[in-house]
């Protein structure tokens, strides 16, 4: 998601710096950014000055500190884990510019505990982006009750600056979409795993039947089943047990099957595209 929330800010104009922990991993993003916007020019969905504005605009470092220096705005898309993002936090404290927003791209973290270990709490909100960044419309700014109350205006006007829609959303877990996205895709899990129908099937359900662009399943490949794992694990631990997640997911990712970005999930894919049977 890093790459792409970067990409995304950087053609609106802000001057972006990727952090990635390795110059191997941060070489990576910024080839990503650079090949989505190659691809958007090919498609005719980027002109030609965009891209020469985003690539202008971005630029990498392997540091959190010396990346954060002076910034305005810092948003993190570590794993899905409290402590790492924690860690990454502290260190863009120490030298971003003292009026700099705090934002999570968690999925389902409380916004105000990761907040609490900021020196200055009401600094930090949630945006949570969707995948692919580039593409999906949608942007939750999730308040915390420590968010300082001018933080909502300022980054609705941010996220319609970067062509995306926000919605407003109180910090509670899973806040309104993945809470009702992970609903469905574990409940069409057990679907599968009940041989209720096949995984193909299940999703056209969903699309003819109820207008979703993408069925459930092949969302979840899309997203990664390890992600979708540990957000189904806490969001079972903060709201029950209507979020156990099914033994199937747990036994794909068990053996590897993470979805697309392993070549297979509850489909197989082959140089990023689903392979049909
Ligand atoms: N995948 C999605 O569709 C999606 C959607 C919305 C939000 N999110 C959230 O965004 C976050 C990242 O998800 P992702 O799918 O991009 O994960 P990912 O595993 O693809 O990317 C994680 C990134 O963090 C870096 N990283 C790993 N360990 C690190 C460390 N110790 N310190 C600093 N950086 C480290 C990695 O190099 C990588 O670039 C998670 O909180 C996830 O819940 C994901």
């Amino acid at each position: 998601m890093g790459h792409g929330i970067g990409q995304v800010f950087a053609m609106a104009g802000f001057r972006v710096t990727l952090i990635e922990p390795s110059q191997e991993r941060l070489d990576s993003g910024l080839a990503k950014v650079h090949k989505n916007l190659e691809k958007g020019v090919a498609r005719g969905k980027v002109t030609t000055d965009i891209q020469k504005l985003a690539v202008s605009n971005l630029s990498g470092n392997t540091d959190v500190t010396k990346g954060c220096q002076d910034a305005d705005l810092v948003i993190e898309a570590v794993p899905e884990v409290l402590d790492i993002k924690v860690n990454v936090f502290t260190q863009a404290e120490a030298s971003a510019a003292p009026h700099a927003i705090f934002a999570t791209n968690t999925s389902s973290l409380s916004v105000q505990e990761i907040g609490n270990a900021l020196r200055q709490p009401a600094r930090m909100l949630g945006l949570h982006f969707f995948n692919p960044v580039h593409i999906m419309k949608l942007v939750e700014i999730v308040i915390s009750e420590k968010t300082d109350v001018s933080l909502p205006e300022v980054t609705k006007a941010l996220v319609s600056k970067i062509g995306k829609t926000p919605i407003l959303v109180k910090d509670s877990p899973g806040f309104a979409s993945s809470r009702l996205g992970i609903a469905i895709g574990l409940e069409a899990m057990r679907m599968v795993q009940e041989q209720v129908a096949s995984p193909a099937d299940i999703d056209t359900a969903m699309r003819l039947g109820y207008g979703f662009p993408m069925g459930p399943l092949e969302l979840t490949d899309l997203v990664g089943l390890d992600v979708r794992l540990d957000i189904a694990k806490y969001l079972s631990r903060m709201l029950g047990e209507r979020f156990d997640p099914p033994q199937l997911l747990q036994d794909y990712v068990a053996a590897g099957r993470l979805g697309k970005k392993s070549g297979q999930g509850f489909y197989k894919w082959n140089d990023g595209k689903k392979v049909t049977e």
